[in-house]
């Protein structure tokens, strides 16, 4: 039996910007996960096993597009895995879906890293993160890429599209409270919004970009000197910039005032947007009575992680 696990993350600064070459940062979250497990079968076929999403089901009887149905196809090919053996595949993921925290990346990733394993056919960090690209390419149209490199190397990623993988230091560990609208949002959607306001103005909207990008390139200097309390000004402007481009959403903005009313030092949506989850950077003794105003404020479920 081969088991397998990738975790959640969060994006600290610069989505969407991220699409049109500008840095962010995002970290891993090990709070949450999506864990494979994979075993040789006596019954015939490749049975998937996802009790999460009520899937029991051999590979064959699923659409090839479907998500994880694409995952096993493409590695069976490319891998050229001829004839295709009796598995049992286990999937179980405590990410929730839809909702920024690449529950689609970590059980490509996963799914990937255990199907390798098990059928000898060894792959590099960088074939996992290449492969688990081309999938989310196929679920979400134009994707930075950002996800399933944080996810595949488990380590804080200063990310620039199409750059090399380049880890950052943390200088001072930090905290953060998760709070999760419960709003499921496809980033597909807000993504390609950005893209139909950028087509209709560039000029305005690559200002905007580049004004993210002064608050990535900010707050990797701040993170990595350790300076934790310049940290909550910049999700604070970069949240802002995020409004500007209608990525947020009543609820988020919501979830944002509470945190900060509670005495968070900063705050942002995070992801996608439109739903899915916001963070707010908070000292460690108040990250409990944070994150209970943030359910009394609506949130549906909240992480408290810390960055170091
Ligand atoms: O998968 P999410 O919801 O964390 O969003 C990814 C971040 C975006 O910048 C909005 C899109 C992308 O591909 O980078």
């Amino acid at each position: 039996m081969t088991i397998s696990s990738a975790p959640g993350k969060i994006i600290l600064f610069g989505e969407h910007a991220v699409v049109y070459g500008r840095p962010a940062l995002a970290v891993p979250v090990t709070q949450v996960h999506a864990d494979v497990e994979l075993s040789d079968s006596d019954r015939a076929g490749i049975w998937i096993d996802a009790p999460d999403v009520n899937l029991l089901a051999e590979l064959n009887t699923l659409p090839s597009d479907h998500p994880l149905a694409s995952v096993i196809h493409n590695f069976l090919f490319l891998a050229r895995v001829s004839p295709f053996p009796n598995l049992l595949i286990k999937i179980a993921s405590t990410i929730p879906v839809a909702s920024g925290l690449g529950s689609g990346a970590a059980v490509s990733v996963a799914l990937v890293r255990a199907l390798s394993a098990h059928l000898d056919k060894q792959m590099t960090d960088t074939e996992v993160n290449a492969f688990a690209y081309e999938i989310e390419k196929l679920h979400h149209g134009t994707p930075s890429g950002i996800d399933n490199t944080v996810i595949t190397y488990s380590k804080p990623v200063y990310f620039v599209r199409e750059q090399p993988m380049e880890t950052f230091r943390v200088g001072e560990p930090f905290t953060i409270v998760i709070g999760d609208t419960g709003i499921p949002a496809p980033t597909k959607e807000s993504v390609s919004d950005v893209r139909q306001l950028w087509m209709n103005d560039n000029a305005r909207w690559e200002a905007v970009f580049d004004g993210v990008a002064d608050v990535s390139f900010a707050a990797r200097r701040v993170i990595e000197e350790g300076w934790v309390d310049m940290l909550g000004t910049l999700m604070d402007e970069n949240h802002a910039l995020l409004q500007q481009m209608t990525v947020s959403s009543p609820e988020l903005d919501r979830l944002v005032e509470a945190a900060r009313s509670a005495g968070a030092l900063g705050a942002k949506m995070s992801g996608g947007g439109r739903g899915g989850n916001m963070i707010a950077l908070v000292d460690a003794e108040m990250a409990e009575t944070v994150a209970k105003s943030l359910k009394e404020a609506g949130a549906k479920n909240t992480i408290i992680t810390q960055v170091s």
